[in-house]
């Protein structure tokens, strides 16, 4: 098997030598490689094909943000870790505009490794290299229009909550990325990951996030002008309700507590590679759009056929080398096709499959819409035969709540 190359970025000695002996037991695995700053990084860049970069940040001569931006615009497909001792709050935003992931020192070998092996092992997700490229490059989301306008105005109120920007920004699924990305990086030392977005923003404090937004503007609206064809509005109403949708079937099939969170997120994310798509291939997505309507094919096998790669790929794995958690991931990447599977205790892709699939049949916005059948394999292979109709109904409830009798 082929090793995987790796790089790392530090100015004092020490650090790289700690490192080295630190991973000594991933030599089998891992070709390491050892630079001292960024212009010897870029060297090396220059002469192997890198497939992680960890760098430190404050470094003399070219910084870690410096040589991460080179690594992002002339080496797209390499995954960006930072490995910093400096935790302000400046140098997390800097670098959550170019880095996949973030380690504080002191970190130990597990961590580094955990951290590596798992965006690593979710590359074969996305065969297509121009959308590994695509996706290799983005830090941050752009956000619905819509969640901008929504939380300036609540902003005017001098005496504004958390709790009302939170409520905003779990309604967006690009903005809950983002701030899951940020929350999870290891600059805020949980021990636990989170996995709601009202969490993230009740711990980051509604004055980070004003000052993410309004001063350091590290989140930007998607521009609409271009995208005419596609309604972001319902995009965002759908997978507002999926969230919904796969949270109750979660509890109904007796998912843990975290689990069930999982799903509600991975629920929110599921389409967020059709924001991918979308706001990268413009001009192509239209045609996807245009032909999956003429052609009454689903959207998904319209973007393999166009593009060479689905929105649930691409979002799965941008999600992946942002650090989430595989049972999101993998509810995210299997949304359409779930039998393929090959964990059979799949709950969070199970609840996230169904929400979907309950959405897309119970709330019709146009009377010719093909109602999608349900994989009733994948179905009987889950021992959910005969809850189905509970189920159905229960989404049912919940549909007829957000948009009335249908
Ligand atoms: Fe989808
Ligand atoms: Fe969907």
């Amino acid at each position: 098997m082929e090793k995987y190359r790796l790089l790392f970025v530090d100015d004092e000695p020490n650090v790289l030598q700690g490192l080295k002996r630190m991973l000594f037991k991933m030599k089998d695995q891992w070709d390491m490689h050892f630079a001292s700053g960024g212009k010897e990084a870029l060297a090396v860049l220059d002469k192997i094909n890198i497939h992680v970069i960890i760098t430190d940040m404050l470094m003399p001569g070219m910084n870690g943000l410096e040589l991460l931006k080179e690594v992002c615009s002339n080496y797209p497909k390499v995954f960006r870790v930072v490995l910093s001792g400096h935790s302000e709050h400046e140098m997390l935003v800097e670098a959550a505009k170019l880095a996949h992931q973030f380690l504080t020192k002191p970190c130990n070998a597990e961590m580094v490794v955990d951290t590596i092996e798992q965006a690593l092992k979710f590359r074969q997700i996305l065969h297509n290299e121009e959308a590994k490229r695509i996706v290799s490059r983005i830090s941050m989301l752009p956000t619905m229009p819509v969640t901008f306008q929504r939380i300036s105005k609540e902003m005017e109120n001098p005496d504004y909550s958390v709790a009302a920007i939170a409520r905003i920004v779990a309604e967006d699924s690009s903005m809950s990325a983002n701030i899951l990305k940020l929350v999870n990086s290891s600059f805020f030392g949980l021990i636990n990951r989170i996995t709601s977005p009202e969490k993230a923003i009740a711990l980051l404090g509604a004055d980070t996030i004003r000052s993410f937004i309004v001063n350091e503007h590290i989140f930007t609206e998607i521009k609409t002008g271009q995208i005419k064809y596609f309604n972001l509005d319902l995009l965002r109403n759908h997978t507002l309700l999926v969230a919904r949708l796969s949270k109750i079937i979660a509890k109904s099939i007796g998912l843990s507590k975290q689990h069930t969170d999982m799903a509600s997120i991975a629920g929110l994310l599921h389409d967020i590679g059709k924001v991918v798509l979308i706001t990268n291939y413009n001009t192509t997505y239209k045609v996807v759009i245009e032909e999956a309507r003429t052609q009454n094919k689903s959207i998904w096998e319209m973007e393999k056929e166009v593009i060479g790669t689905s929105h649930a790929e691409v979002g799965a794995y941008l999600l992946s080398l942002w650090g989430f958690d595989e049972e999101v991931i993998q509810a995210v990447h299997l949304h359409h096709c779930p039998n393929l599977s090959v964990d059979e205790n799949a709950g969070v892709l199970t609840s996230v499959y169904l929400g979907n699939v309950f959405e897309h049949r119970l709330v019709k916005l146009n009377e010719n819409y093909a109602i999608r059948p349900i994989d009733d394999i994948y179905v009987s292979r889950m021992n959910l035969t005969n809850q189905m109709g509970e189920l159905e109904n229960m989404c049912r409830t919940i549909c007829n709540e957000v948009y009335g009798e249908q």
